[in-house]
């Protein structure tokens, strides 16, 4: 079954100078694309699709690093109330994939933490991504899971951006449907920074210069 995304429009960004930013930020940004606030309540509702679909089995939760932790703990804390009568447990694990510099896919991916990987063997995986872009980091991951030996892979996104796929990858439950525009944020990075700061942002031209590698 298809689910509901939350679809943001092309043109929608909130004023920075209405929101509670870090000081280190400020001058960093110029909108506000998602408010933090509202990532908590779509990840609610998310929690509760995922169970319906789910059911009471017992499930795997992988977590990829870096830019998933903070949508991975909200979505843990949501998924754990909604299961709260399930028999059944549920596990976290870490990997970590990396693919970007500056605002560009490198098109190489590299994959750390593997040995973890062998733990998930005939298992039942949600794969837990900040965002899907060209589709290349999810659909190596998932098909190294199949090698593996996964035994079923769901995929949980944050973010999808409106833009073709270089590789198609299935998406089965995602938060935010967003326009094409590289956004920080909420896990979410720019050379690293960004990553604390709790609302999902655009960056001004200040900003990008003042981290640019
Ligand atoms: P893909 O392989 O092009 O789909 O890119 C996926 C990865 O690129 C994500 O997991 C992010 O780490 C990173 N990425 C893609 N778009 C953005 C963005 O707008 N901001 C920050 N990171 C991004
Ligand atoms: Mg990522």
């Amino acid at each position: 079954m298809a689910h509901a995304r939350a679809v943001i429009p092309d043109d929608f960004e909130l004023p920075v100078e209405a929101f509670d930013i870090p000081l280190c930020y400020q001058g960093d940004l110029s909108g506000v694309v998602i408010p933090e606030g509202l990532v908590r309540d779509r990840v609610r509702r998310l929690a509760k699709d995922i169970h319906a679909e789910i059911g009471n089995k017992p499930i795997a939760l992988l977590c990829v690093l870096k830019g998933s932790y903070k949508f991975f703990t909200a979505l843990v804390e949501e998924l754990t109330n909604a299961r709260s009568a399930c028999p059944e447990p549920m596990t976290v694990d870490f990997i970590r994939v990396k693919s970007y510099e500056d605002q560009t896919s490198t098109g190489q991916i590299q994959i750390m933490g593997l040995s973890n990987l062998d733990e998930l063997k005939g298992k039942s995986v949600l794969v837990v991504d900040d965002i899907s872009d060209t589709g290349r980091t999810l659909a190596k991951l998932l098909s190294t899971l199949k090698e593996t030996g996964v035994e079923k892979t769901w995929t949980a996104l944050l973010l999808s951006k409106r833009v073709k796929r270089h590789v198609e990858v299935p998406e089965d439950f995602v938060a935010f449907e967003i326009p094409d525009k590289f956004i920080v944020g909420y896990g979410l990075d720019y050379n690293q920074k960004f990553r604390d700061l709790g609302h999902i942002c655009v960056m001004s031209p200040a900003g990008i210069e003042k981290y640019k590698s």
